[in-house]
């Protein structure tokens, strides 16, 4: 079974001209022009741009949103009029809009998540456009805020223009100030044009680092990261303080031995009843995957390459195409620019996908043996505290590797390398914990 979604290849990234799309993408690989002025006079409305023929604002230095300055939030529709091809293109999101349960195909997640909200409910992401449906939707509840983070510019407005206690608003309150999901501002403030980070959280994060990568990178990775909420102030914050301690090694590590509490304990995000082991849940780390070391693609490629091709429109102006839709289902893209190298580009892919799939699925079900065998064993009262803390540690260690696979949302294609090395520990560790049991 696969993750990955069985969809009809014809969604060619841009919104206009349905079959015409095809016939001229692959044409524009013989007749490609140079430039982006070039590609202005005389390549057919729909045609996709090679990387290097377009221009890109998210090659750049991205803005810092300016806090405590007073301004409001424009709405999408707002800006319409003066962006047709692009407001079109973002409204097309809503094409994608199929969940899969994950806790049907993967049920080994009821026993790894339990008791927490994942475990209970569990949908696969769809586009942008859904998010604030399917945040109020989720049958997994939400006391605070801080959920509202990457799911509406109302709220990130909120915590710049107030400042940081808004995250300890409760949930319902923010729900009747929320006007619309992730848009313009998310991405561009109230200047589309510029990429302009918003969510204040990244920028600290990244410190000097900030200008070393590329805007398009950053404007996804305002979410598509991993991140937790501050204790106590419920701040969403990240669990890094520059680009070379987004490894997952040193995000546990900071886990583990920087987040601690008046204990010594390091951060937990649930505790599983019957293990007693304080788990870490991963969320979505597509920024630090894909940005990694050992991804192939991390320096020559920003996300919106390959998520966001280029695409003339029909005033014969190029502009990025706002569907935010996969490579694999760009074949215009492809035909001009992944062809280049990758002969097959969509089998060669899937099948790395595949391979990581079916190895996440293995792991996690010796993860589900080992939760079992770790549940009798506390529960037999043949082991010491000692020697079941030794145990739960390297349990909490190895799920936190297979998840930062598993929720990771492209199955190892941003980057094999990285993605193996993760299930590599997380096998290896589940099978030193399973080697621990001494009954
Ligand atoms: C999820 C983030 C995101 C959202 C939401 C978003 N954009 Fe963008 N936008 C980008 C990125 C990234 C680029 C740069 C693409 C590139 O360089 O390849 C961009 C580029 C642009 C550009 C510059 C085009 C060019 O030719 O250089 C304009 C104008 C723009 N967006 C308008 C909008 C408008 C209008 C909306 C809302 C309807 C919007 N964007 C929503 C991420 C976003
Ligand atoms: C403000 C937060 C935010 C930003 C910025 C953002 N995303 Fe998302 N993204 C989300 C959320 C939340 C979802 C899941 C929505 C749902 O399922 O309701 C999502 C879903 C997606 C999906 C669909 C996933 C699927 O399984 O179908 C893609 C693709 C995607 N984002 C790509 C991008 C890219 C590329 C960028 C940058 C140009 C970006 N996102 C920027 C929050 C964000
Ligand atoms: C080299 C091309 C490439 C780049 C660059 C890239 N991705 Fe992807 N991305 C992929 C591929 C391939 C998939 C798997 C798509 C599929 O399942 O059809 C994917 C999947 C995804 C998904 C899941 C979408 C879905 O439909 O299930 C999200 C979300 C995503 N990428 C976000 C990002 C973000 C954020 C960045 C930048 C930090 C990024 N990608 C950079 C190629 C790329
Ligand atoms: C300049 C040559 C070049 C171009 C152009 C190129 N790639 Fe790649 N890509 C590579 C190489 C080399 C690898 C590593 C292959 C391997 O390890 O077997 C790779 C690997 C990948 C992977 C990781 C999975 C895999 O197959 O190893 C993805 C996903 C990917 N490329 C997507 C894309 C997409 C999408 C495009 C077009 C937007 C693209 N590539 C364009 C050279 C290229």
């Amino acid at each position: 079974m696969s993750k990955a979604k069985k969809k009809i290849l014809s969604d060619i990234a841009g919104i206009c001209c349905g079959i015409a799309v095809l016939a001229t993408g692959i044409i524009s690989v013989a007749m490609a022009p140079k430039t982006a002025a070039a590609a202005e006079s005389g390549t057919a409305p729909g045609t996709v741009l090679a990387v290097a023929e377009a221009e890109h604002t998210g090659k750049g230095v991205a803005r810092q949103v300016e806090t405590m300055s007073g301004v409001t939030v424009l709405h999408a529709a707002d800006w319409e009029e003066k962006y047709p091809e692009i407001y079109a293109s973002f409204m097309k999101n809503q094409e994608n809009d199929e969940i899969v349960d994950y806790l049907k195909e993967y049920p080994q997640l009821v026993t790894l998540y339990e008791p927490y909200g994942f475990s209970k409910c569990y949908g696969s992401a769809r586009g942008h456009f859904y998010d604030v449906n399917d945040i109020l939707e989720t049958g997994r509840p939400h006391a605070m805020a801080q959920c509202w983070t990457c799911k509406t510019p109302d709220f990130t407005n909120l915590v710049n223009e107030t400042g940081p206690e808004v995250y300890q608003y409760s949930f319902d309150d923010m729900r009747e100030l929320v006007s619309e999901g992730i848009s313009c501002y998310s991405c561009h403030a109230n200047d589309p044009g510029e990429i302009t980070v918003t969510h204040t959280y990244v920028i600290e994060a990244l410190g000097a680092d900030f200008e070393k990568v590329p805007a398009a990178d950053l404007a996804c990775g305002q979410c598509h990261v991993e991140y937790y909420f501050y204790p106590g102030t419920g701040v969403t914050s990240l669990p890094r303080f520059d680009l070379e301690t987004m490894h997952p090694d040193a995000i546990l590590d900071y886990y583990n031995n920087v987040l601690v509490d008046e204990n010594g304990l390091g951060f937990a995000d649930y505790t599983n009843p019957r293990t007693g082991v304080r788990q870490i849940k991963v969320q979505h780390p597509e920024f630090e995957t894909f940005l990694g070391k050992g991804s192939i693609h991390g320096s020559t490629y920003t996300c919106a390459d390959c998520h966001m091709g280029t695409v003339i429109g029909e005033s014969g102006t190029a502009y990025p195409s706002h569907y935010l839709t996969s490579p694999l289902e760009n074949q215009a893209l492809i035909d001009a620019e992944c062809s280049k190298c990758h002969q097959d580009l969509v089998s060669e892919v899937r099948a790395v996908m595949e391979k990581v799939d079916t190895r996440t699925t293995e792991i996690s079900d010796l993860l589900v043996d080992l939760t079992e065998k770790l549940a009798v064993a506390v529960e037999s009262g043949e082991y010491t505290e000692e020697e079941l803390d030794a145990i739960r540690a390297i349990a909490r260690d190895a799920q936190f590797y297979w998840d930062f696979v598993f929720v990771e949302n492209s199955e190892g294609a941003h980057n094999p390398s990285l993605t193996n090395e993760c299930l590599d520990k997380a096998e290896a560790l589940t099978n030193e914990a399973l080697g621990m049991f001494t009954a």
